[in-house]
């Protein structure tokens, strides 16, 4: 019988993918696309599973072109880059990689809310372009973290591993989540928590009820020396209203781990604000996490391929 053909999105090493050799025929995309690249795309007709990147669209329009579709395994937590609803109704499984990121992204949480509580940008920036005249008394000076209150809009197993080692600083808890959880962290309204945090960090899905979830009239009511840190996804936060925020002063600061959109281009004016720190969408950029994650989305691709329930699986209402 011939292999399966599995259309992976973008490289990735060969250890990381080893159970798929000899199991499938793979046909790998091109390095620098974002997306499915031509080439790839051109054997979707034939396809029987997809791994994917967070980055590769899979669309209504994309299942259409690919018939056969068994599986859509998306190598990450998240799944907004899936329609998902699309893949439901035809009852293809996707796959997604939970649990095995979540100490990386919350301890990249803490190292960017950190950076930005301390200034670590501004001043390794000023020590290295000779402004570091003497110690300072008044200089560089930051936000006190014991005491605080962090405020976790998504109390996920992110956000509550983030709470976790907020609170080994001694910092206070709330949060917002549609449903309240087993917690010493007071459960707020957004409103409320907005209102009342010096740190607000972001670790919600991105669907349609959180798409610009925090925009003026959200950044409007956080405190003027409040940080906001995301490290959900970038179109949770209006771009146009943070960037005014950040200049006008309406918060003190920002860490973004994501953006919108990504990559977001060097010209953007929020690089030039020296109270906005961004990187690279690195939260799961660990040796460890992001194996796990490949070996996953390997797992549950074969699953998906074989006819099985997939070990993780977004939509498994299909198997109700
Ligand atoms: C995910 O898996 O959704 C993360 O954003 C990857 O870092």
């Amino acid at each position: 019988m011939s292999k399966p053909l599995v259309l992976l999105t973008h490289p990735l090493p060969e250890a990381w993918i080893a159970a798929l050799e000899d199991k499938v025929r793979l046909v790998v995309g091109e390095e620098g696309f974002a997306s499915f690249s031509p080439q790839l795309e051109a054997y979707l007709p034939e396809a029987a599973g997809i791994l994917s990147l967070l980055t590769a669209k899979v669309d209504k329009e994309l299942l259409v072109r690919a018939p056969h579709l068994r599986v859509v395994s998306n190598m990450a937590v998240g799944v907004d880059n899936v329609d998902v609803v699309a893949c439901t109704k035809q009852r293809i499984p996707v796959g997604h990689t939970p649990d095995v990121l979540t100490d990386a992204t919350a301890d990249l949480t803490m190292a960017i809310l950190l950076s930005a509580a301390r200034r670590l940008p501004e001043s390794a920036r000023d020590a290295k372009e000779g402004r570091w005249g003497t110690w300072s008394p008044t200089g560089w000076l930051g936000a006190d973290l014991r005491g605080a209150q962090l405020g976790i809009i998504g109390m996920g197993k992110i956000g509550q591993a983030v709470a976790e080692r907020a609170h080994g600083f001694g910092i206070r808890l709330a949060y917002t989540n549609p449903a309240k959880i087993e917690s010493d962290a007071a459960h707020l309204p957004l409103e409320e928590l907005l209102k009342t945090s010096d740190f607000v960090s972001l670790h919600c899905p991105l669907k349609e009820s959180t798409r610009g979830l925090i925009g003026e009239k959200e950044l409007k009511m956080m405190k003027k020396t409040a940080i906001l840190v995301n490290a959900a996804r970038g179109p949770v936060v209006d771009s146009d209203a943070l960037l005014c925020a950040l200049k006008e002063g309406w918060i003190a600061s920002a860490a973004l781990d994501v953006t919108d959109p990504e990559p977001l281009p060097a010209s953007n004016p929020l690089y030039d604000l020296p109270n906005c720190l961004i990187v690279p969408h690195i939260g799961s950029a660990t040796h460890g996490a992001r194996r796990r994650m490949a070996e996953i989305a390997c797992e549950n691709l074969l699953a998906g391929l074989a006819g099985e329930k997939l070990p993780h699986c977004f939509n498994s209402e299909i198997y109700a």
